[in-house]
This record gives structure tokens, sequence and C-alpha cells, in this order.
């Protein structure tokens, strides 16, 4: 065993609190919706049970609807805003009360394939399947009850890609003033130039104080937020996610469960293939207050290929994208296109390289007769990470390894990699 694979699983043992995993020690200490997904298969790969665990941990904090919120506080830590009061939430464990990109149905397909000990883990995903359905019952419930075919996504944080360009205009709707008052931690753990700004945390946390003022209701939060997108990576992680639920259901379902998921993704498909841009060569995220398409060309608008939303011509044109990006950057794939104005090497999701993104994108490139890319990807993914560390993220145009240290899911996606 490499050095690299061995200081890949020291970080998630050595972030481990009991059965979950933080991103990383200080700056994110409970459990992160997606980020526990892609924890989870990287623990499969030397420890199927902890990987399970990790699973069932996160549904503790699974409400009654479905719902799965982006944060299950599991233990108190004072290193964090906003905590559980600013939420005040009604559940235990603690929560949040906004999701994250549904990469968990995925997840959980990809561990049962990949376990050796099959009984086991046949018995845990036949548990946890309902949780599934429910959840992505719960994204049409309360997402998208006009039956569009594009669920919404209500706050930034809830693309999982906080400060990207792509929502600069529809904060910017958003005002800046608040009834809790904004303490935030996190610049005091990394460099403030590499985090969201001032002002966007306070429309961050306006969100918040609206969202606990209508107690947390799936049909006033719609209603209420000025800040209402279709999100590109959102819908097209629900996507391949839906697939991925419809080969647990032929095993672990019940009758009409697989008629009902493939209708549920089959409009999905249709949908996210109008927003795609020829201009851009990628796919875009819709404003759902005003009904435009959102004119930035970012990395999840390459993500409908791992939903197997790209048809031919997409997956071309998706192709010379990334090898236009390739001749303006050292390493793919940057957040935003390198050559647009908004692009900021250093700046969270404004330009820095991501590596579980990299690992979608190369697996959708794989299922989409790019092998050559995919194999590319996935290898100088692999460099970038030995040369830098198992950092938050990645300055494109070096490789430097930027934002937090020691962060989980780099460390899962380098043992998914090797
Ligand atoms: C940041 C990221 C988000 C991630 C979280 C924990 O908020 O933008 O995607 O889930 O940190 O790592």
């Amino acid at each position: 065993m490499t050095d690299m694979i061995e200081q890949a699983r020291a970080i998630l043992r050595n972030n481990d609190r009991g059965g979950y995993t933080v991103p990383t020690h200080r700056l994110y200490p409970f459990q992160w919706n997606w980020d526990s997904a892609f924890v989870a298969m990287g623990w499969v790969t030397f420890d199927e049970a902890r990987g399970f665990t990790e699973v069932e941990r996160l549904l503790e904090g699974q409400w009654d609807d479905g719902f799965i919120p982006h944060i299950v506080f599991h233990a108190p830590s004072d290193d964090y805003f906003p905590g559980p009061s600013v939420w005040g939430v009604e559940h235990t464990p603690p929560t949040s009360g906004i999701t994250q990109p549904p990469v968990l149905a995925s997840a959980v397909r990809r561990m049962l394939d990949h376990a050796k000990d099959r009984a086991a883990a046949e018995a845990c995903v036949a548990a946890i399947y309902p949780r599934l359905l429910a959840h992505h019952r719960w994204w049409q419930r309360a997402r998208d009850p006009a039956g569009s075919g594009l669920v919404s996504t209500l706050h930034p944080w809830e693309t999982g890609m906080d400060n990207s360009p792509a929502w600069d205009a529809a904060l910017a709707r958003v005002p800046t003033t608040t009834t809790t008052p904004v303490q935030r931690r996190d610049t005091a753990h990394v460099d403030a130039s590499m985090r969201p700004r001032a002002e966007e945390y306070q429309r961050f946390i306006h969100l918040v104080d609206l969202f606990r003022d209508v107690g947390w209701q799936p049909e006033k939060m719609l209603a209420v937020s000025p800040f209402r997108v279709a999100d590109i990576a959102t819908n097209s992680i629900l996507l391949r996610a839906e697939r991925d639920l419809l080969a647990l259901a032929e095993r672990f379902g019940q009758a009409g469960h697989t008629a009902e998921i493939s209708a549920r993704a089959e409009q999905m498909r249709s949908a996210i293939g109008g927003l795609w841009s020829t201009r851009l060569g990628l796919f875009q995220s819709l404003d759902l207050i005003d009904r435009t398409p959102i004119d930035v060309a970012i990395s999840a608008g390459l993500l409908p290929l791992y939903a197997g939303a790209a048809d031919a011509s997409c997956t071309r044109a998706i192709a010379a994208t990334l090898q236009r990006w390739a001749g303006q950057v050292r390493f793919l794939v940057p957040s935003t296109a390198p050559d647009d104005p908004r692009f900021d090497a250093l700046r969270y999701w404004r330009g820095p390289v991501w590596a579980m993104m990299n690992w979608m994108i190369a697996e959708g490139a794989a299922g989409s007769g790019e092998a050559g890319l995919a194999t590319d990807l996935r290898s100088s993914t692999r460099d970038m990470i030995a040369n830098a560390g198992f950092s938050e993220y990645f300055d494109p145009r070096d490789g430097r390894g930027i934002g937090g240290r020691d962060f989980s899911w780099t460390a899962a996606i380098y043992l998914l990699l090797s």
C-alpha cells in the first residue's frame, strides 16, 4: 500500500467522531450531507461496515417528511457559525433546515456494488432504501410541486457551492439585514481571501432568518424565498441519484417503485436537456425568480454528463470546453471558467479545483464514451492531491492546496481514484 493511501485513510480515521466524519477539524466540526456521501464511499474501500455507519448516522438527521439536512449537529462545538440555536430546528439530533446535493443514493448503490461482504451490505441497504426513497419523494413534493422536472434550491449553501459567481445576481436580491448577529468563525481558521465575503454572509444569514421564521415549512419557504434557482449541479446529481435508486428499487423496492422513479427520472432528463447553452459549451442553471438562464460558465454545468443527460453532441462540446480550459490553467477542473471576468483562482467556488467535482465529471465522461478524458482527469486529480496534500480545494494555476487542510472528501476521492 502506498504512503498516500495510508495518509488518506488516516485522515478519515482522525476526522471520525464516532460513526460520522467531520469534513475537517475545527472549520467544519459536524456531519455534512454531501461530504458524508463521498466519505462513505471512501470508507468502503477499506472498512465496509464503517462506510455504512456513515450513512446511517447522516440519516439520524432525516426528518419525518423525508428531508435530509445539510448539517447534522451530533455534538456541540463553538468552532462554527451558524450553530443549532440560529437554525432553531426541533429535531434530535439538532440539524440545519436546508439541504444539499443528494449524492446519497448514488453513494449507497456504489457501496453495495463494491462490497465484499455481500450479506452485510445487502442487509444495510435493505434498511436504508426506504429512507432514500422518502428523500427523493421529498425533493419532488417540496421543491418541484408543479412537476416541472427541475427542483428548486433556496439557499446558496444548498447548492454546496456557496459563493459561486452563478449566484451573484440571484443573491443580490437578498437583503443584507439579519436578525441574527453574524459571528463568523470560518475566517479564524482559513485566510479570509479564500472564503466568501462579509456581504455574502449577511445575505446567507438573512435567508436562514427568513426560513426559520416560517417554521421551515417547505411550501412557505418556496413562497417567501427571494433566492430560488434550478441549480444545474443539484438537478444533475438528483437525476443520477434517481437512476441509482432505480437500480436499488429493483432489488429492495415494492411494486410500483420502479415506475414511479423512472417517471421522475425521465421528466428530469428532458428538463435538464433544455438547459444547454451552445454559447458557453455547457449546461446552465436557471434563475426561477425571473425565469432567465444564468449566464456564467461554471464546473457544475458539466455535471449533466454525470447524470447521463448529455447527448452525444453536448458530450463532444463539453469535452471541447474542458480542452479550452486546459489551455488556460494547469489543473482541471476550475470551478469557474478561467476566461470569465469573475474567475478568482483562490476564492472558494469562484475558481479553485475541487476533487469531488473532478471525480463526478470523470465518472460522467467514462459513462459517456469519453474514456480518454476520464483517465486524464482521474490521473491529474490524483497527482494534484499527491503533490499538494489533502486540501479542501486547489489553485488551478499551479495545483497549490488552499482552504482547509486534511479534508475528508479529498481523502475519500483519493481512495476512490487509487
Ligand atoms: C462548504 C462547501 C460545501 C461543503 C461544506 C463542508 O460549505 O461549500 O460544499 O459541503 O463546506 O465541507
